[in-house]
């Protein structure tokens, strides 16, 4: 949600921590602020919305000193303004942090009575009250840091810094994610690998509960119960921390460009020579599993929902789907024999961990499909299965969703297998098929151009109504989220057999209806009732195969995409789902890569 970013170097770091949160910028772009100590002085400069907004002002009131915290904020607790920015102060210390403090209020009313002067609105703030309070008692920088965050209850990755204290800085992490860096003779920490990636390429992560104490010859961690412990020193590679657009316009546009590769080297990390051909972890056990139970958060949901039918139909296996933020809270009737399968890009999605906490204490295994392996998420699995996609920076997800979808094909063909419900041969018929996705994908991106045709006319729509059937419906899901995030145009999207019974109220002549129907089973029932809206003038967009297009004959607008499996339908149509947003937003003007109001890890509940 946000990103931190800290730094004890040997040389000025301001220009350090301006890059490291170019890195983090994906994590929030309400505001930025860094704060260095400045010949042993806390000095901070901070600016609304995005960091060139705080780059500007560097240039004209630079920041010296070779101590310094950064941060880039998703706003949770108090608008984007310069006052409600991070870095926090009061006294001599500041803070950073990314989180939420659930018990802010009672602690600021606590402190206000002893006299506290609140600057902001914000929950961090009373986290530098607290610690500027406790120094005030005359305790260290230490102990001021400890007597705070024991008070504190919720999320948080928090960095320290304090006044004539050069080479100090204290870290904690609870429920947010925090990794520090070491340097030759400097030392660093992040809410990230990426953020660090161009200052090391040894990190430490640190452990749920975990606070440290850095100087610029290491640090001293101590783990939630304050006993010093040690945690392993992970060189990262920098390849794959490193980030670029690789001459793209916008990171959506490569990430989209690059599922392809990216989808046939992940499945070069899964094939094996087994019985099923698929290469996972031995302790995958679908034979044991009476349901299996899948929980995500936006397009990770979206790819749980075409997985349950996979799953059911290849493997005979009963699969229940929450979304994260409402499944602890429905009391699921959890046991033994379930498998509880968490899939998110990030691996540190608030709802996604707090739901497998709460599935860890009742399901027999604990299964997690990320793309960023060392997440909490993955973590705190059982089986953690990386989906292999590479660092995925635009806010809308794209190549990570069909990443997602093709491991959870891949876990589909073993529990079939396992169940006894596959046959080998019929694994191996379904993996030949999952072969053929990059070549079907490649040719879907090259339908680029009718698709930017589109856009013009779906830029001007109020509301866009997106249908599908089977597996096309989730994917109808997906594409309305895509719409609506990048391009902030209403979009739903209803199983196209579902139009009649009351949204087919919504259909004019203004009104765009987006049909993804491959030339499959149902594909005369979803032309039906892509005629019903026709009727009614509706502006239909249909996106099929040759077969399909032809069939449904004269229909306004028409995409075609390769014709194919019905198994790989998901991934082929995703990407004209991803185009029409892209192509979209980008009549619209808005920010594809860091929409507004968005985080690419949403790191709060
Ligand atoms: C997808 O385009 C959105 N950015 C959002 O719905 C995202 O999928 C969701 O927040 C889940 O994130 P995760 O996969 O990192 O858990």
């Amino acid at each position: 949600m946000c990103g931190i970013i800290g730094i004890l170097g040997t040389h000025e770091v301001s220009p350090q921590i301006h890059d490291a949160l170019k890195r983090l910028e994906y994590r929030g772009y309400d505001s930025a602020g860094i704060a260095t100590l400045n010949k042993g002085r806390l000095d901070i400069r901070r600016a609304v919305g995005k960091l060139i907004n705080l780059s500007d002002i560097l240039v004209h009131d630079p920041l010296p000193g070779r101590s310094g915290i950064g941060h880039t904020r998703w706003a949770t607790h108090g608008e984007p303004t310069v006052a409600n920015a991070h870095p926090h102060r009061a006294g001599r210390v500041a803070v950073v942090h990314n989180g939420i403090i659930e018990n802010f209020r009672a602690l600021r009313e606590q402190l206000e009575a002893q006299g506290a002067e609140f600057t902001s609105q914000t929950d961090t703030e009373t986290i530098v009250q607290l610690a500027s309070h406790y120094l005030d008692e005359g305790m260290t920088p230490t102990q001021a840091a400890r007597h705070t965050l024991e008070q504190l209850e919720g999320a948080f990755a928090l960095a320290f810094l304090f006044e004539g204290e050069e080479d100090l800085m204290i870290c904690a992490r609870r429920g947010s994610p925090l990794c520090i860096g070491h340097g030759a003779g400097e030392m660093y920490l992040g809410s990230d690998a990426i953020a660090l990636a161009e200052l090391t390429d040894r990190v430490t992560y640190l452990e749920e509960g975990d606070w440290a104490v850095l100087s610029r010859s290491g640090a001293m961690i101590f783990d939630a119960e304050d006993k010093q412990t040690n945690r392993p020193v992970t060189r990262i590679t920098l390849e794959a921390a490193r980030i670029d657009k690789s001459g793209h316009k916008h990171f959506m546009a490569k990430e989209i460009a690059e599922q392809p590769s990216i989808l046939q080297s992940a499945m070069a990390q899964y094939v094996g020579n087994t019985p099923d051909g698929l290469n996972l972890p031995e302790t995958l056990d679908f034979k044991q599993t009476d349901r299996l139970i899948l929980v995500a958060c936006g397009t990770a949901f979206y790819a749980c929902q075409v997985a349950k039918y996979w799953f059911e139909k290849l493997a005979g296996l009963p699969v229940e789907i929450d979304i994260a933020s409402e499944f602890r809270y429905r009391d699921p009737v959890l046991g033994p024999a379930n498998m509880a399968l968490f899939v998110s890009q990030s691996g540190e999605t608030a709802d996604t961990l707090a739901a497998l906490r709460h599935a860890r204490r009742h399901v027999g295994q604990v299964v997690s499909v990320v793309n960023v392996t060392t997440s909490s998420i993955a973590r705190e699995s059982d089986v953690a299965l990386p989906i292999h996609a590479g660092p995925e920076i635009g806010v809308a997800s794209t190549k990570a969703f069909t990443a997602q979808l093709q491991v959870l094909a891949l876990l589909a063909l073993r529990a079939g297998w396992q169940r006894g419900v596959l046959s080998a041969e019929g694994c191996k018929a379904r993996l030949a098929e999952l072969r053929l996705i990059p070549g079907f994908v490649a040719q879907a991106l090259d339908r680029e151009g009718e698709i930017r045709n589109l856009a013009e006319t779906l830029s001007q729509a109020r509301d866009v109504l997106f249908l599908g059937r089977g597996t096309m419906f989730p994917l109808a899901m997906e594409g309305a989220l895509k719409l609506k995030e990048i391009s902030y145009i209403h979009a739903e999207a209803y199983a196209a057999g579902e139009l009649k019974h009351g949204p087919i109220a919504l259909v004019d002549k203004e009104l765009p209806v987006i049909v993804f129907a491959p030339s499959d089973a149902l594909f005369e029932k979803t032309v039906s009732n892509m005629q019903e809206v026709m009727a009614r003038h509706g502006k239909v967009i249909l996106i099929s195969d040759l077969a399909g297009l032809t069939q449904a004959g004269d229909v306004p607008y028409r995409v075609q995409m390769p014709a194919i499996p019905e198994f790989i339908a998901p991934f082929i149509y995703a990407i004209p789902a991803q185009l029409i947003a892209y192509h979209t937003a980008l009549h619209r003007g808005t920010d594809v890569d860091q929409p507004r109001n968005l985080a690419k890890s949403v790191t709060v509940e």
